[in-house]
């Protein structure tokens, strides 16, 4: 690598910085921090939030990894069950006498749906809490029109392997607090940048590497509009194929945009679906709460609706080839009516 761009990676200038205030842009917040994993943004946020060894409030619906990193910092999750339509946290489920000691709300925008991050934000002023977002499954999201998660303290993304923007590998954390922004960079970048943008003499030399490789920014910046487009393909093929033409039981479908990194559907009573339709891989996950507890011994919380729903849901394939052709039928008819792709 050239010295002046291994200096602009070190300094988060260039097209790292490009990067960061794209993304900025798109979620209509103020600061955005490239990293190299979700999972380094949510360690970051961890340290950056004092969360060692803190009580947490989640969901049981979620990857693992949504949870690795404040376990890792010795926190305790505390599950709270979630909504039957969106399988994201329900803010009214979430007592604050239930709640009292957590230092955090982790909510998740599992498989792309977002969270009610407007009501959750309340919950959490309400607890002296923060509320932090998981959006690795929402990018492309949006809620009453705006993107996905921006009512946290924090947002967190992902573009790893098979996500709604897919290079790899490669994460970012959203905020619009500058106190946040301030000790994300003290904690997880480099001190060339520590003092570029903190202004300090002393810097830190025992944050982890947080930052991300410019050619991934790179890769994302170019990326972002397909990506985009290909979110608000899966939206018209999921409300079309699927729900209007096979009657399928989507649930959430008018009231928020999910990004639909995956798509699941409550059969009815003699509905059948046929062995294409149904994805190779599921991920409806078990509860987490039973995995922690093979892992740990007990788990603690409510996750009734979380089983019932995990119980009762298949997992439907999109079709990559159909959403392809989808996709290249909507990029010519946008580029016809010389629109720009959303
Ligand atoms: C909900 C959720 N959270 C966190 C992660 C971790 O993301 P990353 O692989 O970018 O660290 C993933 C994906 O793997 C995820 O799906």
């Amino acid at each position: 690598m050239p010295a002046s761009s291994a200096e602009s990676h070190l300094s988060g200038l260039g097209v790292i910085r490009a990067l960061e205030r794209r993304l900025a842009e798109h979620y209509g917040m103020r600061y955005a921090l490239a990293m190299p994993s979700a999972t380094t943004g949510l360690l970051a946020l961890g340290l950056a939030l004092d969360l060692q060894g803190a009580l947490f409030v989640t969901t049981p619906l979620t990857w693992g990894g949504s949870l690795a990193p404040w376990l890792m910092l010795g926190g305790t999750p505390l599950f709270s069950d979630v909504d039957p339509d969106t399988l994201t946290l329900d803010p009214a489920l979430i007592g604050i006498e239930q709640q009292s000691g957590a230092r955090a709300i982790l909510a998740v925008d599992l498989f792309g749906q977002p969270c009610d991050d407007e009501a959750l934000r309340k919950v959490a002023d309400d607890m002296g809490a923060w509320l932090i977002v998981d959006g690795a499954q929402s990018f492309g999201a949006r809620r009453e029109g705006r993107a996905s998660g921006i009512h946290a303290h924090a947002v967190v993304l992902s573009f790893t392997a098979g996500k709604p923007l897919d290079v790899g590998e490669g994460g970012a954390v959203l905020t619009n607090d500058r106190d946040i922004y301030e000790r994300l960079i003290w904690h997880s970048q480099h001190p060339t940048r520590q003092k570029l943008e903190l202004g300090l003499r002393v810097t830190n030399e025992f944050a982890i590497n947080g930052r991300m490789a410019p050619t991934i920014a790179e890769r994302i910046l170019t990326e972002i509009p397909t990506a985009l487009s290909r979110v608000r393909v899966r939206q018209r093929t999921v409300s079309r194929l699927l729900v209007e033409e096979s009657g399928l039981d989507v649930p959430n479908l008018g009231l928020v945009e999910p990004s639909w990194f995956r798509v699941t559907a409550r059969l009815v009573a003699g509905q059948r679906v046929t062995g294409e339709t149904l994805h190779p891989f599921p991920l409806l996950p078990l509860p987490l709460n039973e995995n922690l507890s093979l892992r740990s011994g007990g788990a603690t919380g409510s996750w009734a609706v979380a089983s019932r729903e995990a119980e009762r849901r298949i997992e439907i394939s999109l079709d990559d080839r159909l959403l392809d052709r989808a996709l290249s039928t909507d990029s010519h008819t946008t580029r016809h009516q010389g629109g720009v792709p959303a």
